[in-house]
Parts: C-alpha cells; structure tokens; sequence
C-alpha cells in the first residue's frame, strides 16, 4: 500500500540555523522558508536525490510541534512520510485494522497541496506517520 518515502520531517526551535546546518555544513540544496499559518509551521524543504527532509518551525500560537519541541529541546524527527495511490483506500484499509487516524479522519490539503493523513504513533511503533496522495 505504502510506496515511496516522500519526506522526513525534523522540528527544530531555529530555522535559520538548521538551515544553514543542512545548507552549508551537509551541503544540500534548501529552499526559502515558506510560512504555513494553516499548519502552524514554517517549513524548509532539503532536496536530496531520493527524498526530503521538511525542516518545521513553529509559527504562530497553539502549533502543532510547540509540545514535542519543549519535550524535546534540541528538536528531533516529527514524522515520517510515505505515498500513497488512494488516500481514502488507504485509511479504510488501516481503520478496518485497528489503526487510529487523528483529526477527523478526512484528508486535509498539506504542504505539498496534496491530501494528507496522520496515523497515531502509538500504533506504529512511537513513530508519527503522514500518508500523502500523490
Ligand atoms: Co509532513
């Protein structure tokens, strides 16, 4: 059902200077900041050959990484990020399983403006999983 890893997503409290880690010490291609008030985040994309990784920093009051930050100062691995052919398919099939789908299990728009999924971490091995249709 899974297919390719699309990204990995790292919070991190300083934008700038996780940018400038993975720009300038690891020498990969980022992209400009892009604010995504709707999430609550603001997010630089690393370009490597075979994947991602989303750089998130909190934006705004209540965002979504604000408690994992604090109980993780140094910022750490948010969540993991896998393809999938049919979104809807594909959340009926792990509901049917047992598995939990967060929010109100309909698919939101994320930050590629393709249908997202997020699936508890407790039922996948501590690990926060986005699907995205692509
Ligand atoms: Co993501």
């Amino acid at each position: 059902m899974i297919g390719r890893l699309n990204h990995v997503a790292i919070a991190v409290k300083d934008l700038a200077a996780s940018t400038a880690l993975y720009r300038d010490t690891l020498g990969a291609k980022v992209s400009a900041p892009l604010p995504q008030p709707a999430h609550g985040v603001t997010v630089v994309f690393v370009e490597l050959p075979n994947t991602k990784v989303e750089l998130l920093e909190p934006l705004g009051e209540g965002s979504p990484i604000a408690k994992f930050l604090e109980r993780n100062a140094d910022g750490g691995i948010h969540h993991i990020c896998y393809e999938v052919a049919d979104i809807l398919a594909a959340r009926d099939k792990l509901k049917a399983e047992g598995a939990r789908v967060l929010g109100d299990g309909e698919p939101k728009i994320g930050a590629h403006g393709k249908p997202v999924l997020f699936l508890h971490p407790k039922d996948f091995n501590g690990t926060l999983v986005e699907l995205e249709q692509v």
